[in-house]
């Protein structure tokens, strides 16, 4: 019932329920003190965001009083219908310092967050994963549209016909915006790599000092083992007529180079020629596998 095509808001395909809220997004008001976590789509967003939302309450998940990940950390332009408050009516309630979730390209992003000055931690994850990820999210979200068989979704993916479009534009904007903006750039295949070190990182970035106890404590409740398990981050809090986790949960696999179990020898070779064409131009590198 919910599922409907994409809309072209600004030249960027959206989900609908998005372009529906656009107004509200677009006359967001930033607060010189937001931080904002930006990704593309099935970066590791939620991986983040839990990561970042811990080391602001010490390493307690005890002071995060139970509240699910999408009240903690809204993202800014979701919107579900009649199923959930618009996010930015949460966002405004929210007291300050907030974090901000947001998958939106730099073209899209409300202009008074550059204007604000606010810090940005991007994730990026290599192209293959996210493809195969988004496959599967858009088959258990019910306002997504269907996204057909893999082969059909991998055709769409490499045109940019998914919501917020092309994968390598968002990732390389995002990587050449750093010259000029507080941004700390992570890769989802180092966390997973090694978590600790990468989120020494994110410390740093928010100020933050603690010691090995504490950094284990935070490694140990972040870990994929952990959160799939965990109601306030895996989205199983949330209505059936939304996301579907009988149809593929939304913490899936949490691996590095899933996608070898889904593309062909074939799909392989087009997407791997049709990458170095779109990522010629930038020093940005991704691993495929760790
Ligand atoms: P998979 O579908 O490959 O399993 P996002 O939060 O940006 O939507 O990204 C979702 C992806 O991140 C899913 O990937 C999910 O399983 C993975 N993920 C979430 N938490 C994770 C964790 N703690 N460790 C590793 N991967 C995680």
């Amino acid at each position: 019932m919910f599922r409907q095509e994409l809309v072209d808001v600004h030249g960027v395909p959206l989900f609908w329920t998005i372009a529906e809220a656009w107004s509200q997004v677009e006359g967001f008001e930033a607060r010189p003190d937001d931080l904002l976590i930006t990704t593309y789509p099935k970066s590791g967003t939620t991986w983040m965001s839990e990561i970042m939302d811990l080391i602001k309450n010490d390493g307690f998940a005890e002071k995060q009083k139970n509240i699910p990940i999408t009240e903690r950390i809204p993202m800014l332009e979701s919107a579900a219908p009649g199923i959930l408050p618009t996010s930015t009516d949460v966002l405004e309630k929210l007291p300050s310092p907030r974090f901000v979730k947001s998958h939106l390209p730099i073209p899209l992003l409300p202009k008074n967050f550059w204007e604000s000055n606010c810090k940005v931690i991007y994730v990026a994850r290599n192209a293959k994963d996210v493809a195969v990820s988004y496959y599967h999210f858009d088959r258990m979200n019910k306002f997504h549209p269907d996204p057909g068989t893999f082969a059909e979704y991998l055709e769409k993916f490499m045109s940019g016909n998914v919501s917020y479009g092309h994968w390598h534009e968002h990732v390389i904007s995002w990587w050449e915006k750093k010259k000029d903006h507080p941004i700390l750039y992570l890769f989802y295949e180092d966390i997973k790599e090694d978590p600790k070190r990468e989120i020494k990182k994110v410390m740093q970035f928010l100020g933050k000092k603690f010691d090995e106890e504490t950094l284990d404590r935070i490694v140990q409740h972040t870990s994929f083992e952990s959160m799939k398990d965990n109601l306030m981050v895996n989205y199983k809090s949330l209505p059936t007529s939304l996301m579907d986790h009988n149809i593929s949960p939304f913490m899936r696999k949490g691996i590095a180079g899933d996608w070898k179990n889904y593309f062909t020898v074939a799909q392989n070779e087009k997407f791997d020629a049709d990458y170095e064409k779109k990522m010629s131009g930038t020093t940005l590198k991704f691993r495929t596998e760790i």
